[in-house]
């Protein structure tokens, strides 16, 4: 039998992304589908979703949804089951899913997202025809309140589940907004939406789910304690057993070396020598000088939670190691700054691309020796597996889901032939250096290089084992 879930979401790959939520949002519902679960897609019109799905069906209608008319519109876009909430007053403007073009936050957020997860509700409360889902799987604080919602409403609701992908992003709001979210005042209190005298969508939606899930087992366990919990380990710790953390998992088919359109040159485990053309082509397209070192990249945000700020103090010593550098990301402008800075001084040596570039990240993991992941926490983390995929060795630090997905090459893993990665604590510009120096070692010694390399491309990190744990909570929780 086929149970059906909606899962919310603020981004899906490959329609709008702006981080590894949008390809866990855009991956998982296929991986669920070998399972047994229909999953349909609730997510926001914007522009650019409007533009590449296309009209579809009229699935609902809203006369008014926190100030105007909005209309859900069915449609499949690839394997995905998709309802798009149009709502112009609310999605139709330039800019990217959450800020303007100037990069300041959407000041009326609190409704967009409002309006998103009250429409979340009220599918899952039978407004669309024909469909009663069975979960309701909200992800992150836009979709958050979407439980709240049914916990208020006196029909029959379907279990729930909250993913989330980062503590650090709660929606939080000022208490003015409270009238005009519709919620009873009875929601205003500790159990509801109030938190410290404000609006949290995230913790209204952490209090009101069924299961609440994070996205790798040591992220469940470092958002219990005051330095990772932001505020919320107290409630976190209030969930017991109802707190549980699944690792990602990554579309093997979207990111697989042997048939990626954007690579210079196909290869896979059985043919790793392959991947130095795709080095050439790297070093080709960022201009940097040929020669027998490796090459460590970037792609990422470039923020404090991603210790950019430490490999961009640490680019001289890194060069003056014979490590040439590529980056590829985009964040905050003191540290674009720095890289710019760095590829300045070393032009042919550190290579910068400022800006969003999907394809390029194809590349650049086909091309690199090895990924540079310093964050200072990280939830999950796909980059990584990214790197493992293509056999761009992870440099990471022992945090959330990168200690959960890759396997340090010391002594024990490197003569068990199971390493796949190099980790490192704490993050820090000296252990990163270290951690560098390590990777380059291993890198000149050839065979242990390339035994790791192999590994790391025959790790399994695709959501096969992971939607399995995603299956079984969803039917516990329709048993309970
Ligand atoms: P987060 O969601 O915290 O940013 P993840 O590692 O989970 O971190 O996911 C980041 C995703 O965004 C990955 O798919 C990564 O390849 C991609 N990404 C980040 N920055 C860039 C960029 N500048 N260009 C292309 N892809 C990027
Ligand atoms: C968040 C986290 C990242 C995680 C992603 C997908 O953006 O920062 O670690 O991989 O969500 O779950």
């Amino acid at each position: 039998m086929t149970t059906s879930v909606l899962s919310v979401a603020s981004e899906v790959f490959p329609l709008i992304k702006t981080g590894g939520l949008a390809d866990v949002a855009g991956a998982l519902p296929l991986a669920l589908a070998e399972h047994g679960f229909a999953v349909r897609t609730l997510m926001p019109g914007y522009p650019d979703v409007l533009k590449r799905v296309g009209r579809g069906k009229i699935a609902c209608r809203f006369a008014n949804l926190f100030g105007g008319k909005a209309e859900i519109l069915a449609v499949r876009y690839g394997e995905l089951d998709l309802l798009v909430l149009d709502a112009p007053h609310l999605f139709d403007r330039p800019g990217g899913p959450y800020v303007t073009p100037a990069g300041y936050d959407h000041p009326d957020n609190w409704a967009r997202f409002a309006a998103l997860s009250k429409a979340g509700a009220a599918v899952a409360q039978g407004a669309i025809a024909g469909f009663s889902p069975d979960i309701v799987h909200a992800h992150d604080w836009q979709a958050a309140l979407t439980p709240v919602y049914l916990a208020v409403s006196n029909k029959p609701r379907p279990r729930t589940v909250v993913t989330i992908h980062n503590l650090a992003f709660q929606g939080n709001y000022p208490s003015s907004i409270f009238a005009d979210l519709g919620l009873p005042a009875t929601t205003w209190s500790i159990e509801g939406v109030e938190y410290y005298g404000n609006v949290g969508y995230l913790k209204g939606g952490l209090h009101a789910a069924d299961v609440v899930t994070t996205v790798s087992p040591t992220y469940a366990e470092e958002i219990l304690t005051p330095e990772g919990g932001m505020g919320l380990d107290g409630l976190l710790r209030g969930l017991g057993d109802r707190l549980v953390g699944i690792v990602n998992g990554i579309d093997v088919e979207v990111w697989d070396p042997q048939s990626d359109p954007a690579i210079a040159k196909a290869y896979s485990a059985r043919s790793p020598k392959a991947r130095s053309h795709n080095k050439r082509a790297l070093e080709g397209e960022f201009g940097l000088r040929r020669d027998d070192g490796p090459i460590f990249a970037v792609v990422s945000r470039l923020t404090w939670q991603k210790g950019l700020d430490l490999v961009a103090n640490a680019c001289d010593d890194l060069v003056e190691r014979g490590i040439r550098l590529v980056v590829v990301g985009s964040g905050d402008q003191m540290i674009e700054g720095q890289f710019l800075a760095a590829h300045a001084r070393h032009p042919d040596r550190v290579g910068v691309r400022i800006g969003y570039d999907e394809t390029l990240s194809h590349r650049v993991q086909a091309g690199a020796d090895a990924i540079l992941i310093p964050s200072r926490f990280e939830p999950c983390g796909l980059t990584q597996l990214y790197g493992l995929r293509y056999g761009c060795i992870p440099i990471v630090t022992k945090v959330g889901g990168l200690a959960d997905t890759v396997i340090d090459a010391n002594y024990a893993a490197t003569s068990a032939g199971v390493a796949t990665g190099i980790i490192f604590s704490p993050p820090a510009a000296p252990a990163l250096v270290e951690a560098a120096e390590r990777a380059h070692r291993l890198y000149d010694d050839g065979k242990r290089w390339r035994d790791m390399q192999i590994c790391a491309m025959n790790a399994d990190v695709s959501w096969r084992a992971s939607a399995r744990l995603y299956a079984d909570l969803y039917r516990d929780l329709i048993k309970e």
